[in-house]
């Protein structure tokens, strides 16, 4: 079958009435962007001549999709996530917005509420085997390089068995586990006690491995830490580091990598002085560079739904 219709009257006529884009109810945002979405798709149904049976597969992998509550770990894969960054990089680079640590995708795996602890923080609640210390450390500065106080440092990050906390399928860890928030105080240093994560893999029987197998893709990550860096005179950052030397480093299914969030991993003692598990530990510096608000108004920070819990 081989047949053209999109451009028909009848059709035009059908994405009209379906996003009731002339219609007085509704909001006319949303009804642009669903006209816009619903016409790509006939477009290309009409143009790679999608036959039925392919249609129902896609209709039935989004009931798949909600089921298994991987719509936001699937638009990290396909690139969505990094396409945003994209778009971001681009509006800074226009407003001449430059020199701050580079954003990196959120991830679907962030939990809001972590305890905000004074400078330091251990974040190892639970016994982890297989991981060794880690030591997170840096210095929270504006473009001036001037240390910012008050800024409130989160990271988060998955176990020995790539598991993050609040997500675990083995209901290994309890609540924020590998989770953390510090205040900085006037040097703007902050701190994180906790152990060596690895990479992450997606679920292996979910929607969102089921579609990167159909590609030939594979669906892991690098071992990395998330951060969030909040602070009032400063726009929110959003960003990861990778960990030094992990093979995925540059084939990251959700392509986060950015050669400036590849810090240094280094070996050192006087771990127990610090209430580690071993005395020899890793240690990794990792700065952040915020950047100013835009016109006293922060254009980067972007809501979204995300997972809470009362600490
Ligand atoms: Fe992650």
């Amino acid at each position: 079958m081989s047949v053209k219709v999109f451009q028909t009257k009848e059709v035009q006529d059908l994405l009209k009435a379906a996003s009731n884009l002339d219609g007085s109810n509704g909001n006319a945002r949303f009804q642009q962007i669903v006209h816009r979405l619903l016409g790509d798709l006939f477009k290309a149904i009409d143009d790679l001549d999608i036959t039925p049976d392919e249609v129902w597969a896609g209709v039935n992998y989004l009931n798949k999709l909600g089921q298994d509550g991987e719509a936001a770990l699937l638009a990290a894969g396909v690139g969505l996530e990094k396409y945003l960054d994209i778009r971001m990089d681009a509006a800074d680079k226009q407003v001449g917005l430059d020199g701050g640590t580079p954003r990196t995708i959120e991830g679907p795996l962030y939990v809001a509420g972590a305890p905000v602890r004074d400078g330091v923080s251990k974040i190892d609640i639970n016994p982890d085997a297989d991981a060794g210390p880690l030591v997170i450390h840096g210095t929270i500065t504006g473009l001036d390089g001037k240390p910012v106080a008050d800024a409130v440092v989160e990271c988060w990050h998955a176990n020995s068995k790539g598991f993050y906390s609040h997500f675990d399928p083995t209901g290994a860890q309890s609540e924020f586990n590998l989770r953390g928030a510090v205040k900085t105080g006037a040097d703007g240093k902050y701190e994180f006690r906790t152990l060596m994560p690895v990479g992450y893999g997606c679920p292996p029987h979910g929607a969102t491995q089921q579609l990167l197998n159909g590609l030939g893709r594979h669906g892991n990550r690098p071992a990395h830490v998330h951060f969030f860096v909040t602070d009032d005179k400063h726009r929110k950052l959003t960003t990861q580091f990778n960990i030094e030397g992990d093979p995925l480093i540059w084939d990251d299914f959700a392509y986060a990598t950015r050669e400036e969030l590849i810090p240094g991993v280094v070996e050192k003692t006087g771990g127990e002085a610090l209430g580690l598990k071993a005395d020899a530990y890793k240690s990794i510096q990792f700065d952040v560079k915020l950047t100013p608000l835009v016109q006293g108004k922060d254009n980067q920070v972007v809501n979204r739904l995300r997972a809470s819990v009362a600490a």
